[in-house]
């Protein structure tokens, strides 16, 4: 090594010793007679001290030394005048004795600092100096130990890591594949997995078990916060299983994870049903943090001759504590952010329940205050709380309700970042209508999709649904949700050839079609296909959430921007006609 010691080891106990240490300038500070330098390496932060009296020539040579040049310096550890107590290092100082200049660096574009002068775009362009920032090491560094942990926790109980391939056939997954063109098969394209859902499967026919990888997948799909094009799960499969055995060994790795990296205990996981989740939250992963369920008025509301609350499909309602004295400009700002297009209501009701437990709403004209108890009793609301209510078309005005607990949970505080709720969702429809989704290609409009992906397994009790009321169906699958965000979510599978060809048959497949994309795995079920299931936690997502953040873009070395690009190496891009030639690709002008 170049180095006898990192920059951010040294401590007092080191006093007297001759070290040498490598790393980058992070700081230059010139006080006439003294010179120091903060020299800083991915294990911390240590002050190099130069005197023009110890040493003339080498005092001018670090004065030279300019932001982020890469220095080899030997000096003693020596104590230090004006101890910095925030640093761990800051007891100590270099009385640098040698000093070479590894390597020049140009001036970074923005500063290496926690706080930086760098926005978004410019970080992008320029990720690898981005990462030298501590803040955005340390979301890798949490990367790399929540891996390992899982790993560690998985190895335990028996599973293999096995890798499947990166060149595949399109599974459908309900997003769009990346395809890659052969050259060596002219006309034909390779996708690249949206999932290893197949393969595992296949894995367990072959008698693997207990099947995990760490591994990325990729989908051509609308990017957000908390999605980017290429991601990497946690993905799972066992044999011999059924659907509690999955929820317990995964609620454990979540507690082993929870436990060894952030040092919390997790309470056990409740569990809710899909249906309940739609009707207390309004939403199939909800935010557990706080409770502000959605209430349905509809039994209280009828006969008063108010034709919004009328003609709705529904009115609901969430009572937010202590919030009454919201004021009437909080309120209409309130009543104009649900109207956004975002959120899509018509307008907002709310009743107030002053300290005095006199009861004031937006729509006295139509209900008394007799009326209005029987909202406070159903929303059981107290003096000082304020019920906020929204009506309309079912679906929408649910998602709307959803929107505005939410936001009202962030108003009023209550999605506090270290705190952690998780729960499980289960019981998901099997299939959901889709009537026409501009997202999906054509073929896949207005018809019967599968909600989670074709391998689901029907609950027993509701296959005969299937035929009859196939909107009806439950599914044995479940997610994980925390904090409002679905961290992973699994199936147990059909491992029946005839189910798995029914299924297909009620997404619209003809049997040439399903032979055609899924023959291999329908084939693989007639030679001793295991009961199985499994699971894929989104590992990036995963690590957003220990780290308190909400962008997953953090949490990736080379993540790529809201437009699917990664503008550091100019990707996606053209490429040359001989490529294209050779891949039997023309362009449209
Ligand atoms: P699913 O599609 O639910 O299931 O994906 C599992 C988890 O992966 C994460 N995830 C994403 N994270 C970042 N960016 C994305 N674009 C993205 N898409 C999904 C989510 C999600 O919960 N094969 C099945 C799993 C199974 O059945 O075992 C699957 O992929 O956290």
């Amino acid at each position: 090594m170049l180095r006898s010691h990192t920059c951010g080891e040294l401590r007092l106990s080191h006093q007297n010793q001759t070290v040498t240490l490598c790393g980058w300038v992070q700081k230059t500070r010139n006080l006439g007679g003294m010179t120091f330098i903060d020299l800083r390496d991915r294990y911390g932060i240590t002050q190099l001290a130069f005197n023009l009296d110890w040493n003339e020539e080498l005092c001018q040579k670090a004065r030279n030394a300019g932001r982020e040049f890469v220095l080899k310096v030997t000096g003693v550890v020596i104590e230090r005048e004006s101890k910095n107590t925030v640093n761990p290092t800051g007891e100590i100082e270099i009385k640098v004795e040698s000093l070479s200049i590894l390597n020049a660096a140009a001036t970074p574009p923005f500063t290496i600092e926690d706080e930086t002068d760098g926005g978004d775009e410019l970080r992008m362009k320029y990720r690898y100096l981005d990462l030298r920032r501590t803040i955005v090491r340390k979301n890798l560094e949490l990367r790399h130990r929540l891996a390992i942990e899982t790993r560690n926790y998985l190895d335990q109980l028996q599973f293999l890591e096995v890798e499947t391939p990166v060149l595949i056939k399109s599974t459908p997954e309900g997003a769009r594949d990346f395809v890659v063109p052969s050259r060596m098969n002219q006309g034909q394209f390779y996708a690249l997995p949206q999932s290893p859902q197949t393969f595992k499967q296949l894995l367990m026919v072959s008698g693997f078990d207990r099947y995990y990888q760490i591994v990325k997948c990729f989908r051509d799909e609308d990017l957000r916060a908390d999605r980017q094009p290429e991601f990497t799960q946690i993905d799972c499969e066992m044999s011999f299983v059924e659907q509690e055995d999955i929820l317990q060994t995964f609620e454990g790795l979540t507690r082993h994870l929870f436990k060894t990296v952030k040092g919390i205990e997790i309470p056990e996981l409740p569990r809710i049903t899909y249906a309940e989740a739609m009707e207390f939250y309004g939403n199939d992963k909800p935010d557990t943090r706080f409770e502000m369920k959605l209430v349905n008025l509809k039994s209280v509301i009828g006969g008063k001759n108010f034709k919004v609350f009328d003609d709705a499909e529904l009115v609901v309602a969430i009572c937010a504590k202590g919030a009454a004295e919201y004021t009437r400009k909080q309120l209409d700002e309130l009543t104009e952010w649900v109207k956004r297009p975002q959120i899509g209501a018509t307008g907002l009701v709310y009743a107030r329940v002053n300290a005095d437990g006199t009861i004031k709403s937006s729509v006295d004209k139509f209900y008394s205050e007799e009326d209005l108890k029987k909202w406070t009793a159903l929303c059981n609301a107290q003096a000082g709380d304020l019920i906020l209510v929204l009506a309309g078309q079912e679906e929408k005005t649910r998602k709307a309700m959803s929107e505005l607990r939410l936001e009202m949970g962030n108003r009023l505080g209550l999605r506090d970042k270290n705190k952690f709720s998780c729960l499980w969702v289960v019981d998901f429809p099997l299939l959901e209508w889709n009537e026409g989704d501009p997202n999906l290609p054509e073929s896949l409009r207005g018809r019967w999709v599968a909600k989670h992906h074709p391998f689901t397994s029907p609950k027993p009790e509701d296959i005969e649904l299937l035929k009859t009321n196939p909107g009806a169906v439950r599914a044995n699958a479940y997610d994980i949700v925390i904090n409002g965000v679905e961290v992973g979510g699994g199936s147990i599978r059909i491992f029946n050839k005839d189910l798995q060809a029914l299924m297909f048959e009620t997404l619209g497949f003809t049997k040439e079609e399903a032979q055609h994309q899924f023959g291999f795995l329908m084939n693989a079920f007639e030679y001793g296909a295991p009961p199985h299931g499994g699971i894929a936690f989104g590992f990036d997502r995963l690590c957003s959430l220990f780290g308190g953040a909400e962008s997953i873009r953090d949490f990736i070395a080379f993540p790529k921007n809201n437009s699917g690009k990664d503008v550091m190496i100019d990707a996606p891009s053209t490429i040359s006609k001989e490529q294209l030639d050779e891949l039997y690709i023309s362009l449209k002008n």
